[in-house]
């Protein structure tokens, strides 16, 4: 009599284990996947720490320390080490693909890398992460701002 209901606890147990194997199926799955759905969900990232002075200067030295030797001192990819390398490293200074990169996008290739880039999640923080998607857009800004002094020496 006592076995009526270990019986049934163990077939329920059968069935929670299938749907935790299923579940993990899935997952594994997804992340095969990642360049694709991972970066649908990478775009909708807010940043959490918006551009300003403070981040952008304490983004500066990160850049400096890890990522001016690939990208360059002028964000142009063209940093000492960057003739070494398989894959050219990406030009910060090209405001139309900037424009089409949203912080979410940029944030995640530092996160995660990809070869020959390395990852970053483990040698910084997330917030020294944003601070570099802030310092990095700044490269193009430069570029987009016409000098104040352009316009009026054009004039007659
Ligand atoms: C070993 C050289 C190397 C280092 C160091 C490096 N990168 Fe990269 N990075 C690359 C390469 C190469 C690519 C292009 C990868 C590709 O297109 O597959 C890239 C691409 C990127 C991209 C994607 C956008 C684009 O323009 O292609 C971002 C953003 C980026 N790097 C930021 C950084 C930041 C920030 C750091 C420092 C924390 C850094 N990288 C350090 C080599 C490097």
């Amino acid at each position: 009599m006592q076995r009526g209901p270990s019986n049934k606890d163990s077939r329920w147990f059968g069935i929670v284990a299938l749907f935790v194997v299923l579940g993990l199926v899935g997952i594994a799955a997804s992340y095969s996947v990642r360049n694709w759905g991972l970066m649908a969900k990478a775009r909708k990232l807010k940043n959490p720490v918006p551009s300003s002075d403070e981040a952008i200067a304490a983004g500066r030295q990160i850049y400096t320390k890890h990522c001016e030797k690939c990208h360059g001192v002028n964000g142009d990819g063209k940093g000492p080490k960057a003739a070494d390398l398989s894959v050219a490293p990406g030009d910060f200074t090209d405001a139309h693909k900037m424009r089409t990169l949203v912080d979410g996008e940029l944030y995640w290739q530092i996160t995660y890398g990809r070869l020959p880039m390395p990852a970053f999640a483990d040698k910084m923080s997330d917030e020294e992460r944003w601070q570099l998607v802030d310092y990095i857009r700044t490269f193009s800004q430069n570029v987009q701002r016409p000098s104040p002094a352009a316009p009026a020496t054009l004039r007659p």
